[in-house]
């Protein structure tokens, strides 16, 4: 290993923007279709016949891939399997504590229960907090191109796990799918006591306009993606005053946008704002943690100082007790001295 790769390995992490259903590896998807006895969905069947992998270059086409694949996830020991699959490979890459989004609509509605889901999911989790000692916890992602109600809906069906979910997000196509949509359910969400995050996708039709929406009428504690806020001066100031998080992701960015926003990133970094470096979906774009910080540092000139500060960020805008914080800041201090 270089010493950048050690480095970088030898970190403790947090993984804060992270699509469960999004680690589904191709091995893992034929795994699942044999066992449960369906057709291995066409993006994967296809995938043996040409050596260049999955194909797409923007986030429509990248969720028409994304989805289809999920048809394979149809039991509890499925989910679970999923889970502690990505469990297990964080835990290798040094990641201490990871916020895991999944998609309960994308279940659903293919007639798969929410109890089916989730208790997969939870005991994946109590897994790897015994196993591994690692800390891991759920985000429930509504899926924006379907109706508010229907995200309703599964608000009003995860109620009774309540406790296993630690906030909400939003994600799936932006295209003319605004936060706005969903002001009531995540309005809701807050009642209920749950945390609030919503994804704005790299260089949208109305990118500024949906981060003003879930800064203001949302009210997020933090933005997955989001560094289109560099083109808005008042919006860093905001997002720096409110200590909102930043959830970003290079090697995804530069698989679904032109470039990988190495320099935005570096940008808002270096102007005070909580930017975090994450995997997104590493099994299509081919990325967990320790790809994305590499690259980071392989294309932009951070130093290590700032990828420390990166992890610390992450530590600071996690989801987490103030006990665990400052255990894991304690860890990251004494690794990083
Ligand atoms: N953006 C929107 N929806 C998603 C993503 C993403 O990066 N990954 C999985 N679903
Ligand atoms: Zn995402």
């Amino acid at each position: 290993m270089t010493s950048k790769a050690s480095f970088i390995a030898g970190l403790p992490k947090a993984e804060l923007h992270l699509h469960i259903e999004g680690t589904l590896e191709p091995a893992l998807v034929r795994q699942l279709a044999s066992r449960n006895k369906i057709p291995i969905p066409d993006a994967i069947s296809s995938l043996t016949s040409t050596s260049s992998g999955y194909t797409f270059n923007d986030l429509t086409s990248f969720l028409a891939v994304y989805y289809p694949n999920m048809a394979v996830l149809l039991t509890s020991t499925d989910f679970f399997d999923m889970a502690y699959a990505y469990l297990t490979k964080a835990h290798s890459q040094n990641v201490i504590h990871a916020e895991i989004f999944f998609d309960p609509q994308a279940h659903t509605s293919r007639g798969v229960p929410f109890s089916t889901v989730i208790s997969g999911l939870r005991q994946a989790i109590i897994k790897a907090e015994r196993e591994l000692g690692m800390s891991a916890s759920l985000i429930m992602c509504f899926l924006r191109d379907m109706s508010p109600e229907f995200a309703m809906a599964t608000l009003t069906e995860a109620l009774p796990y309540k406790d296993y979910i630690i906030g909400v997000g939003l994600d799936s196509d932006e295209r003319q799918n605004p936060p706005a949509k969903f002001a009531a359910v995540f309005a809701r969400a807050r009642q209920e006591g749950w945390l609030v995050t919503c994804h704005c996708d790299i260089d949208q039709q109305d990118s500024i306009k949906h981060i003003r929406q879930v800064l203001n009428e949302i009210q997020v504690d933090r933005i997955d993606h989001g560094t289109n806020i560099v083109e808005d001066a008042s919006l860093v100031e905001l997002v720096k005053e409110k200590r909102i998080g930043l959830t970003c992701c290079p090697v995804s960015n530069s698989v679904v946008t032109k470039d990988f926003k190495g320099e935005e990133i570096l940008q808002l970094l270096r102007a005070g704002v909580k930017v975090t470096v994450n995997s997104d979906d590493p099994a299509y774009f081919r990325g967990y943690m320790n790809e994305n910080l590499m690259k980071t540092m392989d294309e932009t000139d951070i130093t290590r100082e700032e990828i420390v500060q990166l992890q610390r960020n992450a530590f600071e805008v996690a989801w987490i007790s103030e006990r665990k914080r400052e255990r894991f800041l304690g860890l990251l201090d004494s690794h990083a001295k």
